[in-house]
């Protein structure tokens, strides 16, 4: 695969076997294989294109959509505030098109993610975002986590579903003691409902919003992603008091 650069910053990932069609003219796949990462490309017409080595994060940034998918700076926070690493057994659920789940298996390599999901048109979309980033260490399960979580000993469990406050009891048992529950929630209805059940848990909800700045005018950006999701990081204390 290969990350292309227009001189316009536009990116485009590409495999490479074939020509690759642009608004400036045709990139020769043959020209295109005799190049390294860092050098420069033109189309027939004379436009420049960088050639990048693509990372796991252009994957994501280009992975299909199924299901609203959860930004970038959440994926961050998440992984930050749980504290996952190399090695962290991590279960996520709902899968949607994949973008957690790819984002925290980069992280978790080479210990494998299981990420659950319901509907079986989402799967195959995740599946072939996981084929096309070549991601080999996440397990897709066709499964409601309402009902249950077959793994045991985890580190930290990740929901991004409609009722959260559903796993809370499962995750009780699946998590290791000091594991985190973390549940990420559109609307503050949500969260409340997924906090009064989190007997046992010690938590905090946030919500991360990054400011982009024009450097060219010193200034920050006027438009702005203002919200998106509340993010509420609950810790397995390992056993339940009366509230
Ligand atoms: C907003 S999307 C998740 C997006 C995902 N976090 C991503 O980064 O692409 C919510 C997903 O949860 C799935 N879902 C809803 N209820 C579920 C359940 N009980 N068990 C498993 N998956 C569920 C939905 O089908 C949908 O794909």
């Amino acid at each position: 695969m290969y990350l292309l650069i227009d001189e316009k910053g536009r990116q485009y990932l590409i495999r490479g076997d074939d020509d690759f069609h642009t608004n400036y003219g045709v990139i020769s796949s043959s020209e295109l294989l005799k190049k390294r990462p860092g050098s420069i490309i033109e189309t027939q017409t004379g436009r420049k294109f960088f050639v990048l080595e693509p990372s796991m994060l252009d994957f994501i940034k280009k992975s299909k959509r199924g299901p609203q998918a959860i930004t970038l700076k959440d994926c961050s926070l998440i992984a930050s505030y749980s504290g996952i690493h190399p090695g962290s057994r991590v279960v996520d659920a709902g899968t949607g098109s994949g973008i957690l789940a790819m984002f925290l298996a980069s992280i978790t390599c080479p210990e494998k993610l299981t990420t659950y999901e319901i509907r079986e048109d989402f799967a195959e979309i995740a599946e072939r975002n996981f084929e096309k980033g070549g991601i080999k260490n996440i397990k897709l399960k066709l499964k409601n986590i309402y009902e249950g979580i077959d793994e045991r000993d985890l580190d930290v469990i990740t929901l991004d579903l409609p009722e959260p406050w559903r796993v809370v009891e499962h995750a009780k048992r699946s998590l290791k003691p000091g594991g985190y529950l973390v549940s990420y929630s559109p609307s503050i209805e949500q969260s409340k409902r997924f906090y009064d059940r989190l007997d046992g848990f010690m938590s905090e909800t946030v919500e991360c919003i990054i400011r982009n700045w024009d450097m060219r005018v010193v200034r920050p950006h006027s438009r702005m992603i203002a919200h998106t999701a509340f993010i509420t990081f609950a810790r397995w204390l390992g056993s339940s008091v009366p509230r």
